[in-house]
């Protein structure tokens, strides 16, 4: 009996190192939306990467918002990116509608020097189980990687 318990433990555990070792250190950034909601930006139609058209919303948390502030991320520091796609609404108006992806990033500086100390992850429709990345965010990071002087950020300490 405690050998059958202690294998399901070793079960367990090993379940969860795979998880992890997929997971690209990040776990699904619950609460997200009630973190500081830096700004809102619209892709319209004929923006590329076609796939990147729609409304999207991003937030920082606490670690992130001291980042922007002092230039300075800490282990932990969170970007969200919260992406919808648009519809017409009529009378010249735009309504959210269905969500893409949540796209995150996690600064994590030691592991991941490849990616300029950030683990990248997106969870398609904003579902915890389906992530996107696979590739240990290498094809994330080309489009950041060119902002090297602002931390491979797009974000900025200019808004309110
Ligand atoms: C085609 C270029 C491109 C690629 C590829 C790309 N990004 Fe970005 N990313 C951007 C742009 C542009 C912004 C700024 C968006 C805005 O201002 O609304 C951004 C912003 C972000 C932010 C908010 C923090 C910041 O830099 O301001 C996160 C989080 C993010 N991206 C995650 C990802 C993830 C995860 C992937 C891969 C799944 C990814 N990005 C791939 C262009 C890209």
């Amino acid at each position: 009996m405690k050998n059958r318990h202690l294998l399901a433990a070793a079960l367990g555990l090993a379940a969860a190192w795979t998880a992890l070792a997929d997971d690209n250190g990040i776990a699904f950034p619950s609460g997200y939306r009630t973190w500081f909601h830096h700004r809102t930006t619209v892709n319209m139609t004929g923006h590329q990467p076609e796939g990147n058209v729609g409304i999207q919303h991003v937030y920082a948390n606490a670690a992130a918002v001291e980042g922007l502030r002092t230039g300075e991320f800490a282990d932990g520091a969170t970007f969200v990116v919260d992406r919808f796609h648009y519809q017409d609404a009529g009378n010249s108006s735009l309504s959210q509608g269905a969500r893409k992806v949540v796209a995150v990033m996690v600064r994590n500086a030691a592991l991941h020097p490849e990616t300029g100390g950030w683990a990248f992850e997106a969870f398609k429709g904003g579902d915890p189980n389906q992530r996107v990345v696979k590739d240990g965010g290498k094809a994330c990071f080309t489009c950041h990687a060119p902002y090297a002087d602002n931390n491979y950020l797009f974000s900025k300490n200019d808004k309110p």
